[in-house]
């Protein structure tokens, strides 16, 4: 047994205490997040939130494995789940797998995350058939936002609920041990949560999901703008606005570097 929890561990917490997660793109902040969570995600959001991009689109698999190596390094006990990025699973089982094998193999981590229901389960099937264990994640699926027609809420009409639910139940079927459930009206994501034997991670979900995650930019207000499900709970921005300008007064004025931050001939 490894003295990291596991993808197994996530799913034996179905119904039980809620599941705390966040995302973390690197060691710095991963070792901040480890203490508190029951897992850390390596979400493909760092192409928007660490990198400046419009979408997750253009993030590479080269990318994930770098981010995702920086966060395995960064953490002792946590089980670490790195989001596979656009384009690096979508056309073919094998590929997948070629693909998760990288990241697993190259990164440490403990399980893979990729976006998608019934048209992805065989996917997550041949996946968790060979050894690696799978999140899924449904609803509001960022990498499909040109076909959503935008980051906005899901499972409004009657014909979204139903489908959203089938992809829920396909995920759970191929093999899952999880589900993030995403920008989907609140009662679909209670019916989701109650309908699945896999824990379900909402994000602008319900506070009935069997977890919570954040992209921790986000809840912690480095990010300019966030959608309406984010809380802020702390600002961490203006913490370091505050301190970028002592640092740049110190330094005009010339009171940094001190006596103490100098070094003095021996004698
Ligand atoms: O990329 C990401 O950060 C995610 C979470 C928000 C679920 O997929
Ligand atoms: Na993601």
């Amino acid at each position: 047994r490894t003295k990291r929890r596991t993808a197994p561990d996530i799913r034996a917490m179905k119904g039980g205490e809620p599941i705390v997660s966040l995302t973390a793109y690197s060691a710095v902040t991963a070792r901040l997040v480890e203490p508190h969570a029951d897992f850390v995600l390596v979400g493909d959001s760092l192409g928007m939130v660490e990198h400046g991009m419009a979408s997750t689109l253009s993030v590479s698999l080269d990318m994930m494995i770098m981010h995702g190596a920086s966060v395995v390094r960064g953490t002792k006990e946590a089980l670490v789940i790195v989001d596979m990025p656009f384009g690096s699973y979508e056309a073919s089982e094998e590929m997948a797998f070629e693909s998760a094998a990288r990241i697993l193999g190259e990164t440490g981590c403990g399980a893979v995350k990729l976006e998608g229901g019934v048209a992805m389960a065989p996917t997550i099937r041949h996946l968790t058939e060979r050894g690696i264990p799978v999140c899924a994640h449904i609803g509001l699926t960022p990498q499909a936002v040109n076909i959503l027609g935008g980051f906005r809420s899901q499972g409004h009409d009657e014909e979204s609920r139903k489908k959203i639910l089938s992809d829920a139940k396909a995920v759970e079927e191929a093999g899952a041990f999880a589900v993030v459930v995403e920008g989907v009206i609140e009662p679909l994501a209670v019916e989701i949560t109650d309908a699945l034997a896999i824990p379900t991670i909402g994000i602008g979900a319900s506070n009935a999901c069997d977890g919570q995650i954040l992209v921790l930019e986000d809840m912690l207000g480095l990010t300019p703008r966030v959608p309406r499900f984010v809380k802020r709970f702390g600002e961490v921005g203006a913490a370091v606005d505050e301190a970028v300008a002592s640092y740049a007064r110190e330094v005009r004025s010339r009171a940094f570097p001190g006596p103490a931050n100098v070094y003095k001939p021996r004698d």
